[in-house]
């Protein structure tokens, strides 16, 4: 047997445990870890220099946007970013232009992704118009669906209870799940029309629209759906101490419940949203103290099972507008995510471990990524190699991705991705891309019959 590629000199996160070898890859697969006298003979080798490696980290919720929305960021830029953050799998969330939401729209976008990509990249859909349609979505592989309560965005009508009961019940048919932005829109609407009518436009009457109370409200209505349903559930980015409470509850009393925080709610606080103004409007926004020690104590305690970036790429000049209401809401995550969560590993806030959990072993589990998510014989060759000490400045200026901003601009980490092994091929190495675009793949789901 031969392999394509051995890398020697790994420092490698094993089995909870840092340990000294060789990894040999073969047909995009991990063929053997162990000791460098052990490894089969290979076409090449490549000497990590006694770097750590992890598996291949997962950002389980991107915005990649392409086609209509390609000035932002494409398949190829996006996937750049995900490659020098240290991604080597990617998902896309479904509001694009078209609004991915039917078998057709996958499709194109499949195939359009196909030739551009780097990393592996899987596809989140929104509802179609006729559930009848969620059947030759689940065929088309997307790997789950996405609800947005915050506004009508796909084609299941956000006020309509049995409706979206019965959309529940068709999508656990299939064994798939679903992921949800859980932010009223009523309650949302309501109180933006309120602070726009006594004029209110800057980012505190934002913080104060997209309030607690507008997270709770969904997230109650949806898990009081959910229980009728059956369904696999997963919560994007949970921004407030009684959001992630009535999530733990629901999962205590038997739901099938997931969810993920987002690096910027961690790590940004309503101040920092002050000061830095409108290139740190998100949605949900950054919040106080109370709400960052709760989701902190949630990551430590398990019961947030994993952090995704929500990278949201937009122009630089959707940014900048007057008006809080008129600027584009998102922040560009994946070339920050990985640095700020090493950075706390070597402040001692998180351990390696719970970052390996948070980043690859949890998203691969919950997206049901077979072959992903650790390093062992049989799975995929998807590889992150980091420099574990190495202090830098985020400089958004260097950023692969078009949206050339970022929040934490300015601050000093430690800790960066040096390598990405995707499929068993090298894409990212010190600061540039080094494969062609198309080397990455598709991530179809395979249905459970
Ligand atoms: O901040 C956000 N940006 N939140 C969302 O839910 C959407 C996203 C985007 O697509 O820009
Ligand atoms: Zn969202
Ligand atoms: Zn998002």
């Amino acid at each position: 047997m031969i392999a394509d590629l051995v890398l020697s000199n790994s420092k490698a996160y094993f089995k909870e445990d840092i340990v000294d070898c060789s990894i040999a890859f073969g047909n995009g697969r991990i063929l053997k870890i162990g000791k460098e006298a052990n490894m089969p003979k290979a076409d090449s080798r490549i000497d990590l220099k006694n770097q750590l490696v992890l598996p291949g980290l997962i950002d389980a919720h991107v915005h990649l946007r392409d086609e209509g929305k390609s000035r932002k960021e494409d398949f190829y830029s996006g996937t750049s970013a995900a490659a020098a953050g240290g991604f080597a799998t990617v998902v896309d969330m479904p509001n694009n232009d078209p609004v991915t939401m039917s078998s057709g729209t996958l499709r194109n976008r499949m195939d359009i992704a196909e030739r551009k990509v780097l990393v592996n990249v899987g596809f989140r859909c929104e509802f179609p118009r006729n559930l009848k349609d969620v059947e030759l979505i689940v065929q088309q592989g997307a790997l789950g669906f996405k609800l947005f309560m915050a506004e009508q965005v796909g084609g299941l009508d956000l006020d309509d209870d049995d409706g979206i009961i019965e959309a529940f019940k068709t999508v656990a048919g299939f064994g798939a799940s679903v992921a949800v932005h859980a932010e009223d829109k009523e309650t949302l609407k309501k109180a933006e029309d309120v602070l726009k009518k006594e004029k209110r436009n800057d980012v505190a009457a934002f913080l104060k629209a997209h309030s607690e109370r507008v997270e709770l409200r969904a997230v109650e209505r949806v898990l009081n759906l959910v229980r009728r349903s059956g369904v696999q559930l997963h919560f994007c980015h949970v921004s407030t101490e009684e959001g992630l409470n009535a999530i733990v509850e629901a999962r205590e009393s038997g739901a099938r419940v997931s969810c993920e925080v987002t690096p910027h709610n961690l790590l940004l606080s309503s101040d920092d949203l002050k000061r830095i103004g409108m290139l740190c409007v998100c949605m949900p926004p950054v919040r106080d103290k109370r709400h960052i020690e709760a989701l902190w104590k949630g990551v430590k305690n398990g019961s947030i099972d994993f952090v995704a970036s929500d990278h949201a790429p937009h122009l630089l000049k959707e940014k900048e507008a007057e008006s809080v209401w008129d600027v584009k809401v998102g922040i560009p995550g994946l070339e920050t995510t990985l640095p700020l969560l090493l950075t706390e590993v070597n402040r001692g806030r998180l351990e390696l471990g719970e970052l390996v959990r948070l980043l690859a072993e949890k998203p691969a589990e919950i997206l049901q990524l077979r072959r992903k998510g650790c390093l062992t014989e049989g799975y995929d060759a998807d590889l992150t190699v980091v420099d574990l000490h190495r202090k830098f400045k985020i400089d958004s200026s260097k950023f692969l991705s078009k949206a050339k901003y970022s929040p934490f601009d300015g601050r000093e980490v430690t800790g960066k991705p040096v390598k990405t092994f995707v499929n068993g091929r090298l894409v990212f190495d010190e600061g540039e891309v080094v494969v062609k675009p198309g080397t990455g793949r598709v991530l179809r789901r395979e249905i459970a019959v």
